[in-house]
């Protein structure tokens, strides 16, 4: 319910994309919002406003003489009561119209008499994506202070694949849920390692761990939508990149050792959320290890190296961050780690909680004390972990 309390006024325009508009509007109200939906007479050709009804359970509205409206006000009452305004899909003609201010149908003058935030999904032919006219309005519309979500690339309703599509509806929800995020960390680089790290024993087989990058893909979230650029070198997870966030992935420690010094160096803050395999066969058999009858072989290790450490210990090092998964004794050992690694924060969580689930209860220490972040959701603890380290850099 990340939208609670939320109240989003919709513009649906017309294009093909319209019809994911419908989904569009069942994912912002069950994240919590309310969604009242005002649409281009066009777009009543491709989806009927019964449908919005239907799944916002509220009036639609389409037209500017409205007599349902006592004040013919609809214009000006609509974007009173809302916290943005999003229009998805937003054709050429309607990003034309709204880069020039022109107001000839509810929507268009609804845009122009807002108070609130505007945000746009363009979706689009790639030609009239491209095309330098609908280029120049796009360049206005962010001089204006409007946010432009998208476009998406691939396949278009016409047959050709390129730049232009909406992009898809789950995309534009985190984006809304982006945009309502204190923007903490503007100007500022992160990276972050995530997920396990895999130390191959031969070609099918090695040793990892069960991290699933669930709590460092949060903090990579929370840490874009507070205005970070975000690089974030994962070991093998099965998650899907968090949008806007740069991804590295990697599979052993050494190669996420690589990738981090390769990048760390342009970073204000690193985060070490990755559970990197301490130890590496010292040997990778480059065939399948056989099953030949005889006495298994036994695995040699080595020590891998403590990136986190290796970073900490540059000559100016970033704001250094690193995660503590403990089974007992968690207070103790935490601050230990934070210690022994010489950083100034370490994120304190139990194993029994902090792997493979949604939520997690995480322990900050750093110099001034503990902060308990009671039991929540990853990416809810993600963003006062983010929130944490603004103060931190602040004090910097
Ligand atoms: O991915 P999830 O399923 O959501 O689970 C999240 C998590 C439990 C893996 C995460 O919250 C977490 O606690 N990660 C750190 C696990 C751990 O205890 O690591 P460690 O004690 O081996 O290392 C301590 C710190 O040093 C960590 O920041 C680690 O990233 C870093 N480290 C460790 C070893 C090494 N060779 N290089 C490192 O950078």
């Amino acid at each position: 319910m990340e939208l609670k309390g939320k109240h989003i006024v919709l513009g649906v325009t017309g294009g093909i994309a319209a019809y994911k508009a419908a989904e569009l509007v069942r994912l912002l109200i069950k994240q919590g919002a309310t969604v009242q939906v005002a649409m281009t007479e066009s777009a009543t050709h491709f989806v009927t406003p019964v449908t919005f009804q239907a799944l916002s359970g509220k009036t639609v509205f389409t037209d500017q003489w409205d007599a349902r409206i006592t004040n013919n006000m609809a214009h000006i009452d609509l974007s009173r009561e809302a916290d943005a305004l999003l229009i998805a899909p937003a054709s050429a003609d309607f990003l034309a119209k709204v880069a020039q201010g022109l107001a000839d149908d509810l929507l268009s003058t609804l845009v122009l008499a807002r108070d609130c935030p505007l945000l746009v999904a363009p979706a689009m032919n790639r030609q009239m994506w491209d095309n330098p006219a609908t280029q120049r309005n796009a360049a206005t519309l962010r001089t204006d202070g409007i946010k432009i979500l998208g476009p998406g690339c691939g396949d278009q309703a016409c047959g050709e694949t390129g730049l232009g599509r909406m992009i898809e509806p789950e995309e534009i929800v985190a984006e809304l849920i982006a945009h309502f995020q204190p923007k903490l960390l503007t100007g500022k680089r992160m990276l972050i390692t995530a997920g396990p790290t895999f130390e191959a024993i031969d070609p099918v087989r090695g040793i990892t761990n069960l991290s699933t990058g669930k709590m460092g893909y949060a903090i990579a979230r929370a840490a874009r939508e507070a205005g970070a650029a975000v690089t974030l070198v994962s070991g093998p997870v099965a998650l899907p990149c968090p949008q806007g966030v740069t991804r590295i992935s990697v599979s052993s420690a050494l190669q996420m050792c690589e990738a981090v010094h390769n990048h760390v160096g342009n970073n204000d803050t690193f985060v070490a959320v990755a559970a990197v395999a301490d130890y590496r066969p010292i040997r990778t058999s480059a065939q399948k290890i056989k099953k030949d009858g005889s006495a298994p072989q036994a695995i040699e290790l080595v020590l891998n190296p403590d990136i986190l450490a290796e970073v900490a210990a540059l000559p100016q090092p970033p704001l250094c961050v690193g995660f503590a998964a403990e089974s007992e004794n968690l207070h103790e050992y935490a601050e230990k780690k934070r210690r022994a690694k010489k950083i100034p924060l370490i994120v304190g969580n139990l194993i029994q909680q902090g792997f493979g689930g949604d939520t997690n209860t995480l322990i900050l220490f750093d110099d001034d004390g503990q902060h308990p972040l009671p039991p929540a959701p990853k990416i809810e603890l993600a963003r006062q972990l983010v929130a944490r380290i603004a103060t931190l850099l602040e004090k910097r």
